[in-house]
């Protein structure tokens, strides 16, 4: 925690990027309630960098797709969404929770529209 990251991979060379950005985009699908497991593995090694990343404020995206529709679908990830956000100290300037979303023409043209507006008003 908050130094150089054990592991010697591109891990490190992303976490460089990380620090060095304006505005991170978390993109998952939902596999179980929850995001993919590449995103969370992403998100783990944020670890190394915990605190230099919470005091970059760093402004965020989040958008994730779903198969099923119901209303409850995406709660769980909504709440560790929230909690990131706060933890992290994150800038949260959108958030996409696209759900009956399980393939393209799936979607719905108001998701689409929302992630238009969202990267045509980025400063
Ligand atoms: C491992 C796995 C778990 C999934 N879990 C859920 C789920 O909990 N609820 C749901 O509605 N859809 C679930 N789905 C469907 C996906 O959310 C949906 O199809 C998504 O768009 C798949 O994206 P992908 O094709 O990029 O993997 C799951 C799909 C996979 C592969």
């Amino acid at each position: 925690m908050n130094g150089e990251c054990i592991q010697k991979d591109d891990g490190n060379k992303l976490l460089a990027k990380i620090l060095e950005s304006d505005c991170l985009v978390f993109v998952t699908p939902v596999y179980y309630f929850g995001m993919s497991a590449q995103l969370k593995t992403v998100l783990d090694r944020f670890y190394a960098r915990n605190m230099m990343i919470q005091r970059r404020h760093l402004k965020v995206i989040y958008i994730a797709a779903v198969w099923n529709d119901d209303s409850t679908v995406m709660s769980a990830l909504d709440m560790h969404f929230n909690i990131l956000t706060t933890y992290l100290n994150f800038n949260e300037i959108g958030r996409i929770m696209a759900r009956g979303a399980g393939y393209p023409s799936m979607i719905r043209q108001s998701y689409l529209k929302m992630a238009y507006d969202l990267g045509k008003n980025l400063k």
